[in-house]
């Protein structure tokens, strides 16, 4: 059969006395003013531990929202023995049953559950509400919507036959169970790493992040509301490494999607390997991890149009996107034009909570992300390289905040134009218009990473020079654009080198991942 045409859900603007902003405003405030408490979640059932660790807001970090119960082992084991008793019926269920959860689940979040996920992002991710919608709302139904398309299009893939042969490849979900971690900065992956798995017919242990639970409890609720039946994702939090091992121990481990850092990436990936003689299967390995992504402008770019990239690229949601801009490199006669639109920019921006709609930057996630900026920052403004010309301050006094802060530096591998930062901070470095071609070769090999990119120009050889000498350095390749916003059905995302498997969440090349065919040839 067919399944409904997936259409990207229309982003809502929240414009001042709309139905949806007083909606979400007033949903926020009773969120505020209540607290929850997030149990660990095993075979459909509520579990309570005796530890137990707090929520707050990241821009109030005195007002607790609640606390989340921390597992001990004989928890995560008791996740992936559900998981693989709930796998007998799961993985025969047939693709119109599975798809027709998660549609359900699209469509909760579009209407009733839309105003809860959005404030829960807002508040214990410090989203603006803008950010909080393209996220939480849209990114989230878009990836349950399109990856359920996605999935009968892989189903309708299948070998020529010939008279006396009939060949039928049967699409089986991994033998065994995934694990899914997923980090804070995205509501849509948090939803989306468990829950594409498990459509392809997986059960499933997710970990979320400690600083998304409050949001993660949100989408669980509506999972369980959609019909995902008991056992088949299963929620546990507490301590990473302990959870880690545990799962990684099992034999009956089949696969880990991942977002998070690199180096827990790869660490999970040696302890990976240090386990192999002990799985039934060899684990599908599927991660996206950081980036330290670039604009890089030709003397022939639009010098607001680079502006502008660099202003949302960099400072929406506080910097704290894995596709965030955070190394450009500008050329020199057009560097005071690009300059003077990105302070006016920059000096429209508001700072403070997000129950403020006007608020544009927020408070970055916790403690140790803020002092790990604020002392980049402290470095920057002693080192002789490097000049901030906007931004510096800090304040942690209620909340996480850090102005977006913008470093221009002479020394192309200055340490905030080669380290992940994670934060609302960006370093530009201007280059002389007769060293393009170098640069781009800079550009190149500058860190480790490759996610997100852009080129701005007006010139098509230049662009297509570019497009070639940058053709391994990221995974999204932005023309004359921001490198951040992919939406799904339309931009595939993800990276390669230290940045992940590029196995580009939002498309089939994801979904192929949780699959393990079989081929049946039966002769006549
Ligand atoms: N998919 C997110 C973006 O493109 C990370 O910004």
């Amino acid at each position: 059969f067919e399944v409904p045409v997936p259409v990207n859900e229309p982003v809502k603007d929240y414009a001042p006395g709309s139905p949806e902003r007083a909606e979400v405003s007033k949903t926020y405030k009773q969120m505020y003013n209540s607290t929850v408490e997030v149990p660990l979640y095993i075979n459909g059932k509520d579990v309570k531990t005796k530890d137990t660790a707090t929520m707050s807001c990241p821009h109030d970090h005195q007002h607790v929202l609640g606390s989340y119960h921390k597992a001990e082992k004989k928890h995560v084991d008791e996740a992936i023995e559900t998981a693989l008793e709930a796998r007998k019926k799961w993985s025969q269920m047939p693709w119109e049953q599975r798809a027709g959860i998660f549609l359900r689940a699209a469509e909760l979040i579009a209407g009733p559950y839309r105003a809860k996920i959005n404030a829960a992002t807002m508040l214990a991710q410090s989203k603006n509400i803008y950010q909080a919608e393209i996220d939480a709302a849209c990114e989230l139904i878009d990836f349950l919507r399109f990856n359920v398309q996605y999935m009968t299009e892989i189903y309708a893939e299948q070998p020529a036959s010939t008279s006396g042969a009939w060949n039928r490849l049967e699409y089986r979900p991994l033998e065994g169970f995934v694990y899914a971690i997923t980090p804070f900065n995205f509501t849509a992956i948090a939803g989306n790493l468990p829950a594409s798995a498990a459509l392809m017919g997986n059960v499933v242990v997710w970990k979320p992040s400690d600083s998304q639970v409050y949001s993660a409890k949100v989408i669980l609720d509506i999972f369980e509301e959609a019909g995902v039946p008991p056992g088949v994702i299963n929620m546990v939090m507490g301590d990473p490494v302990m959870i880690t091992d545990t799962v990684l121990a099992s034999p009956d481990f089949s696969g880990i999607h991942f977002t998070g850092s690199t180096h827990v990436f790869k660490d999970i990936w040696q302890k990976i390997g240090t386990n192999i003689h002990n799985y039934k299967t060899y684990p599908r390995i599927v991660g996206e991890t950081g980036g330290k992504d670039f604009i890089v402008a030709h003397k022939t770019a639009n010098p607001q149009q680079v502006a502008t990239a660099i202003a949302r690229g960099a400072f929406e949601f506080q910097g704290q996107k894995c596709s965030a801009a955070s190394r450009c490199y500008i050329s020199k006669s057009i560097w005071k034009d690009v300059e003077k639109f990105l302070l006016a920019d920059m000096n429209s921006f508001k700072m403070g909570s997000p129950e403020q709609m006007e608020n544009f930057i927020t408070a970055v996630i916790h403690e140790g992300s803020f002092d790990k900026l604020a002392s980049f920052i402290d470095q920057a403004k002693k080192d002789k390289k490097a000049s901030i010309i906007a931004g510096g301050g800090y304040d942690k006094s209620k909340g996480y905040f850090i102005e977006p802060t913008v470093i221009v530096t002479e020394d192309p591998n200055y340490t905030t134009m080669c380290t992940e930062l994670f934060g609302p901070v960006v370093t530009i470095y201007v280059y002389d218009d007769k060293d393009w071609e170098k640069t781009l070769q800079l550009v190149d090999e500058t860190g480790e990473y490759a996610l997100t990119g852009a080129v701005f120009s007006e010139d098509r050889y230049e662009l297509e020079n570019a497009v070639r000498a940058l053709e391994n350095a990221a995974g999204n390749f932005y023309i004359n654009d921001k490198p951040t916003g992919a939406v799904v059905g339309q931009q595939p995302f993800g990276g390669a080198r230290a940045s992940g498997t590029n196995d580009k969440a939002g498309s089939k090349l994801n979904l192929y991942r949780w699959i393990s065919p079989r081929m049946i040839k039966e002769t006549f």
